[in-house]
C-alpha cells in the first residue's frame, strides 16, 4: 500500500535551520520540531516530550541536544532521552525514545518522510539547474488555503493566466496554443507547440524578437510541479514549486524561479522576485476563493477537453490516496488546442 506520507517533503532550507536553534513544523496535520544535532546533522522529532507532552519546540536547544522546557527533559538527535534533570547526573530511568523521522537534506532544503517502508523507495526531488553554471535562483515561500492537488493544478494550468494575471502575466491575446499530454509513472508533461507571445509587460525583454517560445509544464507525484521557459535559445526560465500538505487546506509552497538570462541575472533579481510574488499573491486570493466554494458545495467539477491536464494529475493523485501504485495506470498521451 502506497501513501502520501511515504514520500519526502521539505520543512525548511537549510539557512533557516542554524546551530542551536529550532523550528516548530506541521505536515499533514502532524507536529514536528527540527533541529541539528551537535554534528550539524538536521533531525526531526515528533513534537512532543515524552514526559507531560509539552511541545518540544517550546524548549531550547543546547549542543545539538533538545531540552524540553517545562520539566528539562534532554533529547539528542536519535531522539533518545540523554538527560533527566530531576535525576541528577545518573539517569535513573531506562532508555526512552521520542519518534524521529528520516531527514535528507539536498540542494538547501531539508526533508522528511514521515512512513519509513523498506519495500517503497522513494527520494527528494531534486530541484532542476539550482546551482547550475550560469543559472541563478530566487527562493520564495508562501502559503495558500487550498489543497496540494489544487495548488499544483493550478501552477501549470494556463487558461486561467489571462483572467488571475493580466498584464503582468499575459494578456488576452486570441493565440491559439497546441500541447501534447503525457502521463507515464506518475509523471503528467505538456509540451506546448508555436507559443510566440504573450508575457505581457515583459515580452520586450523575454523575447524581443518574437521567436517562438520552449514551454513545458510537468508535475511529479505527488506534490511537485516544474515550468520550464525556452526563449529564443538563450534565456531559460524555471519555476519549481513544491507543495507541502501542512493541514487538509492549507499548503505552504516553496518555489524556485531558477534561471539563465546571461549578463541580466544579477540585475533582473529584484524585478524578477517582485513579478514573481505578485503573480503568487494572486493566485493565493483565488484558491482560498476557490477552497471557500469546495467547502460549500464539494468537489463536483465539470471539466472540458482543455482539463485533460487536471484529469491526468488527478487520476494519479486518486491512485495514491486510494493506496494504489500510480505507475501502474496505463499511458496515455493526448493533443489539445484551446485559445487564451
Ligand atoms: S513535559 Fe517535558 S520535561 Fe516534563
Ligand atoms: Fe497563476
Amino acid at each position: 500500500m502506497i501513501s502520501e506520507k511515504d514520500f519526502w517533503y521539505i520543512l525548511a532550507e537549510s539557512h533557516e535551520l542554524k546551530k542551536d536553534q529550532l523550528k516548530a513544523c506541521e505536515l499533514f496535520n502532524d507536529w514536528l520540531v527540527l533541529f541539528r544535532d551537535k554534528n550539524g546533522k538536521a533531525c526531526v522529532l515528533e513534537d512532543r516530550c515524552l514526559h507531560r507532552t509539552v511541545q518540544l519546540s517550546k524548549g531550547r536547544v543546547h549542543n545539538g541536544h533538545l531540552q524540553c522546557g517545562y520539566h528539562g527533559w534532554v533529547y539528542d538527535g536519535s531522539g533518545e532521552v540523554v538527560q533527566i534533570p530531576s535525576e541528577g547526573p545518573e539517569m535513573i530511568t531506562k532508555k526512552k525514545c521520542a519518534k524521529t523521522y528520516d531527514v535528507i537534506e539536498q540542494d538547501d532544503y531539508i526533508y522528511v518522510r514521515l512512513n519509513s517502508k523498506p519495500e517503497i523507495e522513494t527520494k527528494p526531488f531534486v530541484m532542476p539547474s539550482y546551482k547550475k553554471k550560469g543559472y541563478t535562483t530566487i527562493r520564495l515561500q508562501n502559503t495558500f488555503e487550498n489543497n496540494v492537488t489544487n495548488c499544483a493544478e493550478n501552477f501549470v494550468d494556463i487558461p486561467h493566466t489571462t483572467f488571475v494575471h493580466p498584464k503582468i502575466f499575459r494578456d488576452p491575446g486570441n493565440e491559439q496554443l497546441e500541447a501534447e499530454v503525457t502521463r507515464q509513472k506518475g509523471h503528467v508533461k505538456v509540451t506546448y507547440l508555436g507559443e510566440k507571445k504573450n508575457f505581457g509587460l515583459f515580452s520586450w525583454f523575454l523575447n524581443p524578437k518574437g521567436s517562438d517560445i520552449g514551454h513545458t509544464d510537468e508535475f511529479f507525484m505527488p506534490n511537485v510541479t516544474t515550468v520550464n521557459y525556452w526563449f529564443g535559445g538563450e534565456k531559460h526560465f524555471i519555476i519549481t514549486s513544491q507543495s507541502i500538505p501542512l493541514k487538509d487546506n492549507k499548503t505552504l509552497v516553496y518555489t524556485d524561479l531558477t534561471y539563465n538570462y546571461g549578463i541580466w541575472n544579477y540585475f533582473s533579481r529584484p524585478i524578477i522576485r517582485k513579478h514573481g510574488q505578485a503573480i503568487i499573491d494572486q493566485d493565493i486570493v483565488i484558491l482560498r476563493d476557490q477552497m471557500k466554494g469546495i467547502e460549500k458545495y464539494g468537489t463536483n467539477f465539470s471539466y472540458s477537453p482543455c482539463d485533460i491536464i487536471h484529469t491526468y494529475i488527478e487520476s494519479i493523485q486518486k491512485e495514491i490516496q486510494e493506496g494504489r501504485d500510480p505507475g501502474l495506470l496505463p499511458d496515455r498521451t493526448s493533443r489539445i488546442k484551446f485559445w487564451i
